[in-house]
C-alpha cells in the first residue's frame, strides 16, 4: 500500500458513523480562519456485525471499521488517529430538564440585588441540570442546552455578562447504554483510532441537513437507516426531543422477500429499482420480471404492484414516526415539518407520501455546508458522516454561553475531558 504523506493534525476532523447496514468514514479540513470544513476524503463498506445499533459480531467490526477508513485515508492522503462516531440504538433516550440557582458573587452570599452572570454559574446550572439519577448502565452522552431565564426573562441563549438575581436552565439531554458505547469506543482503539467522542448517530445527521431557520422554527429530522429511524425535534433554536424507532428500510426489504418470495439480496435491489413510497406514482403497466429460484417459472410484477406493499409499510412508519413526534409535547405545528435523512430517505416520493399521510411539510435532507470532494457524499445516507466532521464547530456554537471567552482549543479539550469522565 502506498505510504500516506500527512498524518492526522489538529485541524483534521474524521468521522466514523457506525450503521447496521455500513460504515462510513469521512475526513476533512477545518480552515480555522473561516471555519469551513472541506472534505478531502470518504470511505464506505457493508456492515455485517450490527443490528439495529447493537454489535452482534464484534471482529467483524473491526475488520469493516478499517476498510471504510483505510479508504477514505488513501482518498485524503491522510493517516488517521483519532475519530468522533455516532452511536444508536434502542439505548438512546432523550429526556428535558433543568437546573436553576440564585446568582452571587464569590464569597458572597445571594444578595438582593442583580449580580452579573458568570460562565461558572452557567456550567453550575448545566450540573444541576445533569442531577437526575439513571438506571445503572446509563450515562449522559450530550447535554444540549435549550434556553436560560434570568428572573422572568426567558429564551435567553447566552446568559453570560447579563445580570439577575436567579438563572434558570433547560436542557435536553440524551442518554445512552455504558456498556454499548464503551464496546464502539474498545473497537476504534483497537484500530489505534482514539476516541474523541460520540454523537447520537440522529443529532449528527441532523448537523449535516439543515439550517438555523428550521431550527429556530420548527423541524424534525428523521433518519431512516437500514434497521433504525432517528428523530430529532428542534424547536426556537434547541432540540425538544430525540427518539429511536427501531424500524428502518430494512422491513421493506423483508416485505417485498416475503411478498415476493425471493431472497433478501434480490428484494433489496428490486427495492432500490422500482419501489415507490406511493403507489399512485407507479404504473400498473410498467412489469419488470422476479428473479427465478430453482428452475422455476418465470414471473411478472408491476411497479404498481410492489409499491402497494412498499406504501404500506412505509406508511405504517410513518404513523411510528408521527407518535414519536407527538412525545416532544410541543404545542405548535412544527414550521418546517420533516426532513428526512439517511439511505431509507432515497426511497422516491417518500416526502409526497408524508405529506399527505401527516399533512406535515416534508423534504429530503441531503449533506450540505461542506466543500472539497463533496460529490462524492452527496447522497442523504452520508448525512450522519458528514455531520460528524461538521460536530466539532456545532458543539463550539451551541455551548457558546457556557465558554464563552473560550479559545475553540480550550473548548475542545475541556470536552473531550468531560466525556473521558464517563467512559
Ligand atoms: N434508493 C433507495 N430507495 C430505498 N431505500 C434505499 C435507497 N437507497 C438506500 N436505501 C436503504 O437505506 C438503508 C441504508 O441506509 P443507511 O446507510 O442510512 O443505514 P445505516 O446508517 O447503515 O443503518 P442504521 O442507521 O439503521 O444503523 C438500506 O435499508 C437501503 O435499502
Ligand atoms: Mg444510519
Amino acid at each position: 500500500m502506498k505510504k500516506l504523506s500527512r498524518t492526522q493534525d489538529k485541524n483534521i476532523q474524521v468521522g466514523i458513523d457506525i450503521g447496521s447496514s455500513k460504515f462510513c468514514c469521512a475526513i476533512a479540513e477545518i480552515d480555522p480562519s473561516n471555519q469551513n470544513v472541506k472534505l478531502l476524503g470518504v470511505g464506505s463498506c457493508p456492515s455485517s456485525g450490527i443490528k439495529k445499533g447493537s454489535i452482534i459480531h464484534r471482529d467483524k467490526i473491526i475488520e469493516e471499521m478499517e476498510k471504510a477508513v483505510t479508504d477514505a485515508e488513501i482518498m485524503a492522503d491522510i493517516k488517521v488517529n483519532r475519530s468522533w462516531l455516532t452511536i444508536s440504538g434502542e439505548h438512546v433516550r432523550g429526556i428535558n430538564t433543568q437546573g436553576a440557582i440564585a446568582i452571587q458573587k464569590p464569597g458572597q452570599t445571594p444578595s438582593a440585588t442583580d449580580q452579573e452572570i458568570r460562565i461558572e454559574d452557567v456550567y453550575k446550572v448545566l450540573e444541576l441540570a445533569k442531577a437526575i439519577s439513571f438506571p445503572v448502565d446509563r450515562n449522559i452522552l450530550h447535554t444540549l442546552p435549550q434556553e436560560y431565564i434570568i428572573d422572568t426573562m426567558n429564551g435567553i441563549k447566552d446568559p453570560v455578562g447579563m445580570s439577575g438575581r436567579r438563572l434558570e436552565g433547560r436542557v435536553h439531554l440524551v442518554t445512552v447504554a455504558t456498556s454499548s458505547a464503551s464496546n464502539f469506543i474498545n473497537c476504534a482503539e483497537e484500530l489505534g483510532i482514539s476516541v474523541d467522542g460520540l454523537v447520537f448517530q440522529g443529532l449528527a445527521s441532523s448537523i449535516a441537513t439543515i439550517d438555523k431557520d428550521e431550527k429556530e422554527l420548527g423541524v424534525a429530522v428523521v433518519d431512516i437507516g437500514s434497521g433504525t429511524t432517528d428523530i430529532v425535534v428542534y424547536l426556537d433554536g434547541g432540540v425538544r426531543h430525540t427518539g429511536v424507532i427501531p424500524i428502518g428500510s430494512d422491513s421493506i426489504t423483508n416485505d417485498i422477500a416475503v411478498m415476493l418470495q425471493v431472497g433478501k439480496k434480490e428484494a433489496e435491489e428490486i427495492k432500490l429499482k422500482y419501489a415507490s413510497a406511493k403507489a399512485s406514482m407507479a404504473s400498473p403497466e410498467l412489469e419488470f420480471e422476479l428473479p427465478v429460484k430453482n428452475g422455476g417459472i418465470s414471473r411478472k410484477i408491476s411497479e404498481h404492484e410492489l409499491s402497494r406493499y412498499v406504501e404500506a409499510r412505509m406508511t405504517e412508519i410513518l404513523n411510528l414516526i408521527s407518535r414519536e413526534i407527538s412525545r416532544a409535547d410541543i404545542h405548535q405545528k412544527l414550521t418546517y415539518g420533516l426532513v428526512f435523512t439517511g439511505g431509507g430517505a432515497q426511497l422516491s416520493n417518500l416526502a409526497g407520501l408524508a405529506e399527505e399521510t401527516l399533512n406535515i411539510r416534508a423534504r429530503i435532507g441531503a449533506p450540505k455546508g461542506i466543500s472539497g470532494v463533496v460529490d462524492v457524499a452527496s447522497t442523504p445516507h452520508y448525512a450522519a458522516a458528514i455531520g460528524l466532521i461538521q460536530w466539532p464547530l456545532h458543539y463550539q456554537d451551541t455551548q457558546a454561553g457556557i465558554h464563552a471567552g473560550l479559545t475553540p482549543g480550550k473548548v475542545f479539550k475541556k470536552f473531550t475531558a468531560w466525556f473521558k469522565e464517563f467512559f
